[in-house]
């Protein structure tokens, strides 16, 4: 097992990183401090693989546990869901001291860890990332919340973590195409931030995606390592958090444009973070081969990059300027200034078309 760190001041944490950890659950959340109550906050498709060797390993090491299922899906991060979070917590009498475990993806930890933002003012919390968008995205940083049904994460708390708990064993039971999602998270961390991540991946993806451990986890330790850093330098995303956002400006207009429907978050985000790069090649910021790069890189993980020919450009756009981080009619992208290297840019909706449609 190998230890990383978030290191936040008193909210810093460990995230263990290995094989076999959800058998090791008890002794962990001991070592994370969590008091003797345990609210394990997961869905049936998960607790049908995890929750028995969950609650087996946090008996062992003494805890009381009670389980909490919320049906799977995006839909069901919401209020409703999470006020039946509390009705279960007030029935079994939770403490300030007890703990909640956020057992699945990112939509059932940020639902956990909003919960445990909330309730009594604030419990501790872990999370335990069930998918690969989870274990190198979600479960770090203490980005917490539900969905309004006017818009994705409009109610949400900055939360930090007790512990981070990944078990890359858990994502052979995971849906390709759910890896793949994740998957384009990694490579964003490669195109942002690490060379050497992008290298690795270009060199050894198909071992990657047989789900080698020992790679494995060299590329979720790599992205746990970048997203740590960039949060430890702005937790609250008041600027440079924002880098994290690399394709997902386009990413996050082509969900909203077809409803959350078409693509899953990591197909989306892919097809922002070409055209991205491309938009970085043409305001003369990227070389055209680290564009061939990551083109390439995308295309090979079975992820796409083209926006749909059904899409229509300046609805897309529309959806750009309507997304949180717009200001002053201009859009704030991040751009790629080859590979490993962002730099942050004003574009306006028309210089955005401009490259979208060359
Ligand atoms: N807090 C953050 O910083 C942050 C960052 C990125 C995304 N998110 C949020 O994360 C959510 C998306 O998370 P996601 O992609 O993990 O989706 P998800 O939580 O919906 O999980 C995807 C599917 O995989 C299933 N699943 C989970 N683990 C499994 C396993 N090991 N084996 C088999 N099936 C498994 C789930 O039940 C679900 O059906 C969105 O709500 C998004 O807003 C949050
Ligand atoms: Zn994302």
């Amino acid at each position: 097992m190998r230890t990383l760190k978030v290191s936040l001041g008193d909210r810093s944490y460990p995230i263990y990183l290995g094989e076999g950890l959800v058998s090791r659950a008890g002794e962990l959340l001991r070592k994370a401090g969590c008091g003797e109550q345990v609210g394990v906050v997961t869905n049936p498709t998960v607790a049908g693989l995890y929750l028995n060797p969950v609650q087996e390993a946090l008996a062992r090491s003494g805890f009381r546990v009670t389980s909490i299922l919320v049906a799977d899906g995006e839909g069901h991060k919401s209020l409703k869901s999470l006020s039946a979070i509390y009705d279960q917590l007030v029935k079994a009498r939770f403490e300030r001291s007890s703990c909640l475990l956020a057992l699945g993806g990112g939509v059932i930890g940020d639902l956990a860890g909003f919960a445990a933002a909330t309730f009594l003012r604030g419990i501790p919390y872990v999370q335990v990332p069930t998918t690969l968008l989870a274990q190198v995205d979600s479960s770090v940083g203490g980005k917490t919340g539900v969905n309004h049904r006017e818009g994705k994460n409009l109610i949400g708390a900055f939360y930090q973590p007790k512990a981070v708990l990944i078990d890359v064993e858990v994502l052979r039971t995971l849906p390709r195409r759910e890896l793949l999602a994740g998957l384009a998270e990694v490579i964003k961390y490669g195109i942002i931030e690490d060379a050497a991540l992008f290298a690795l991946l270009e060199e050894k993806l198909e071992k990657l995606l047989a789900l080698d451990r020992g790679l494995l986890e060299e590329a979720i330790a790599a992205s746990c390592s970048i997203k740590a850093r960039v949060v430890e330098k702005d937790e609250r995303e008041e600027d440079y958090r924002s880098v994290l956002n690399f394709g997902h400006t386009i990413g996050h207009a082509l969900e909203a444009l077809t409803a959350y429907e078409k693509f899953l978050h990591g197909e989306a985000v892919a097809i922002g973070m070409a055209q991205a790069a491309a938009i970085s090649v043409g305001q003369g910021l990227c070389d055209a081969e680290s564009l061939g790069r990551i083109h390439r890189l995308i295309k090979k993980a079975g992820l796409p990059t083209a926006i749909p020919s059904n899409i229509n450009t300046p609805e897309l756009v529309k959806k750009m300027e309507v997304d949180k981080k717009a200001a002053g009619g201009k859009i704030k992208f991040v751009l790629c200034a080859g590979i490993g290297k962002t730099q942050f840019c004003w574009l306006s909706p028309q210089e955005i078309m401009a490259r979208l449609a060359a």
